[in-house]
Formats: C-alpha cells, structure tokens, sequence
C-alpha cells in the first residue's frame, strides 16, 4: 500500500489469501463429515455472521436462554472431524469459505443454509476495524484509506466481490437448500427476518418467541451480553462494534466514495445483485 505496509495471510494455490489457520484443517475441510440437521451459515467476513448464529441458535434450541459458546469453534476453518463430532446437537456451523471449499457434504446430506451479505462500504469498514484497529491481528498501520484499496482486491478470504457473485450464482442455480438473507434487512425489520429464517429451518416456533429472539438479538443486547465471544481490545468489544448501517459515511471521502462507486459498476457488472447503503 502507500504506506508501505504488508499484511501478513497465507496465501493459498489460487491466489487467494487467507488467515493463517491449521493447514490440516484447510485441506481437510471437504471431507468433513456433516449431518442433515446441521445448519450451515455462510458469509464473506463482517456480514453478520454472529448474529445469524445467535438467531438460528435460539430458534433450533427454542429458547432465548442459550449458552454463551464461541461461535470461532463452530466455525468450519477450525474445526477437525473429532472435535466437531464431540460438539453438542443441534450444531451451528459457521463459514467464509467460498463454494468450491465447502465440505462436499453440503450437497449429499443437504443441511440448511443461510447466507447473508452486507453491503460493501459497511462490510469494508467492518473488517478494517475488526482486523487492523481492534483486535490488531495484523501488523498494519495504514488508514482506512490504504485498506480500502487492499480490500477491494481482496484481503483476508480473498475478494468481496469474487465471493458475493459466486453465491449470487449459487443461490440461484444449485440444488442447496438455501436461504439469502441481507444484513440491511435484517436491521429494518428484524422480527420479521426471524420468522422467515425460523420458517425456512421448518421449525414450528410461536410468535412469541420470535419475538423474544428478535429483541434479545438487537445490536445492543447482544453487545450487552457477558461472555459473548473474541471478548474485548481495548475496552472494547472486538465482534459487536457499531452494527450500523451507513456507518462508512465516517470512514469513505468523497472522492473514495466515487471511486468505490466506479469500481463496483464494473466489478459488479454481470450481477443483478443491489444492496442497501443506508436505511
Ligand atoms: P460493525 O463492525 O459494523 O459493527 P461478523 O459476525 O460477520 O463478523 O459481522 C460483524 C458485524 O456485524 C459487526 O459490524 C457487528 O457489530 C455486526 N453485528 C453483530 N451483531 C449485530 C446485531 N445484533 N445487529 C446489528 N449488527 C450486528
């Protein structure tokens, strides 16, 4: 970047880079043997996956009052056969893999899937905050303005871009049972996303805990709740950190904001895919 910094991932066959984790999970990872009741959520980083998981969670479970668990060892990059099959059932098993990665399972015991995406402005400022600012995971002192322009060619689990019109492509043509969700929709009417996402796992729930879990799944009750995951930097809390929409107005210039603009029109040029800057 300008500023000279590199950021240290691994960097896999294809160019992709990634976080460094186990490489025996990583080549594993399709083999991986799921369960049909499995709910698998899938989404590029900072899209909203913990709260996806804290929603399924209470829906499977039927129940608000859930355990506090780290969703990192429900995530697929770091779990192994035997420690996945010691976990507790119903399991929620989170990834940003990409397709092509995903255990094959997906497509012969046929889980529930949710996805969820972001737009990219807020999911850009959302990975530059969570990585470089909070939990300082890289050795990175660029600004935001630096970052953008890493991000946009892909950082950690490679391009935003490449990920969102793969599953665009998925949603509409493979044979998983999937549902796409949207962060921004989920902040407008989030009761209502419960539900569809409680209809969608087949899971008979009353109105009244759907709307139980919709208030106890608002940004500032889960910021509230003790022992929620990855703890604090600095006072602060590394996974709930601001969960708006719109919050790259803070962070994009305006000349950023055309530039971002123009890259998108083109990177974004064969989707049908449109998302919500601001609510
Ligand atoms: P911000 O950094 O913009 O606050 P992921 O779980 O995929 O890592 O995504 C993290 C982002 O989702 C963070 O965004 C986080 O605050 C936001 N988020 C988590 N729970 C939320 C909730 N209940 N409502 C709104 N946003 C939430």
């Amino acid at each position: 970047d300008s500023s000279g910094n590199t950021v240290v991932v691994r960097k896999l066959k294809d160019g992709r880079l990634m976080p460094k984790f186990d490489p025996e999970v990583l080549e594993n990872v399709k083999s991986l043997k799921l369960r049909e009741d499995d709910v698998i959520i899938l989404a590029y980083p900072k899209s909203g996956t913990h709260w996806l998981f804290e929603i399924a969670q209470m829906l499977k479970l039927g129940t608000t009052d859930v355990p506090v668990v780290s969703k990192s060892d429900f995530m697929i990059e770091y779990v192994k056969q035997d420690i996945l099959d010691a976990k507790p059932l119903p399991r929620i098993l989170n990834t940003h893999y990409r397709f092509h990665d995903l255990p094959t399972d997906i497509h012969t015991k046929k889980p529930k899937i949710l996805y969820i995406r972001r737009n990219p402005k807020d999911a850009s400022v959302s990975f530059y905050n969570h990585t470089i600012k909070l939990s300082k995971y890289y050795e990175y002192s660029g600004q935001f303005s630096d970052y953008l322009r890493l991000w946009v060619e892909g950082v950690d689990y490679g391009s935003w871009f490449d990920y969102v019109k793969e599953y665009e492509e998925v949603c509409q043509n493979s044979d998983l049972d999937i549902l796409s969700l949207e962060y921004e929709q989920l902040k407008k009417d989030l009761i209502n996303e419960v539900r569809k996402i409680s209809d969608f796992l087949e899971l008979e729930r009353n109105e009244e805990l759907i709307k139980d879990i919709s208030e106890r799944c608002t940004f500032s009750s889960m910021h509230s709740r003790k022992g929620h995951l990855t703890g604090l930097a600095d006072g602060q809390s590394i996974m709930y950190r601001k969960g708006d929409v719109g919050d790259w107005k803070n962070w994009f210039t305006v000349a950023e904001n055309e530039w971002f603009d123009e890259v998108y029109k083109e990177k974004m040029k064969d989707s049908n895919l449109k998302f919500v800057y601001e609510l």
